[in-house]
């Protein structure tokens, strides 16, 4: 009797390399969107700053933020660039919501602000992790500078809870339309 050869299910090439090679469209949504992101987390941070002054207390703790943020802008300046994706049409809508943000959770309040740090930052945190899942072996360093900037939204995150964000009065109200703010925002960019 005949051995029936058990055969190995086949892996196209084709399949192959979709495995290893990451979508250009999903690429380029992922470039232009954090683009935006990062423009807009760095105009958060200077509306913040001119309420405060950079030589406040507060004032020093968030220029330490936006610092981080400064450098994740630049990087994604490059990625523009470097694999010529169109930026988002929303930049100068970005920079005024940003700043307008920054400037109205500033005169709330020093918890207040913390709060809008709280809550940019948990959405951004999050929508790192789940990018980091979209890009494959090809796009090795920039899911690894992705990895790097997620720790640091979720340690402005931290810092925010650390100075009492969940005690600013209305804080489940204020953080939940900024989180949608963001939601709403990232969703916009990814696409125009
Ligand atoms: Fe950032
Ligand atoms: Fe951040």
């Amino acid at each position: 009797m005949k051995n029936k050869k058990k055969s190995k299910p086949k892996i196209s090439n084709k399949k192959k390399y979709n495995q290893y090679k990451t979508d250009k469209r999903i690429l380029e949504e992922i470039i232009r969107v954090d683009h935006a992101g990062e423009y807009g987390a760095t105009r958060i941070y200077d509306g913040q700053i001119a309420v405060f002054g950079k030589n406040s207390k507060i004032g020093k703790t968030i220029q330490h933020m936006a610092d981080q943020e400064q450098e994740h802008i630049e990087t994604f300046e490059k990625l523009i660039t470097e694999h010529r994706v169109r930026p988002t049409a929303l930049m100068p809508l970005w920079n005024i919501a940003g700043f307008a943000l920054g400037v109205s959770t500033a005169l709330l309040g020093e918890r207040a602000a913390m709060a809008c740090t709280v809550a940019v930052e948990g959405v951004i945190g999050n929508h790192y992790k789940k990018q980091a899942l979209l890009l494959k072996e090809d796009q090795r360093k920039l899911r690894s500078t992705i990895k790097r900037f997620e720790k640091d939204e979720l340690e402005h995150h931290d810092i925010g809870i650390a100075h009492d964000a969940e005690k600013t009065p209305g804080y489940n109200i204020l953080s939940k339309a900024i989180s949608l703010g963001c939601k709403t925002a990232i969703a916009i960019s990814k696409k125009i």
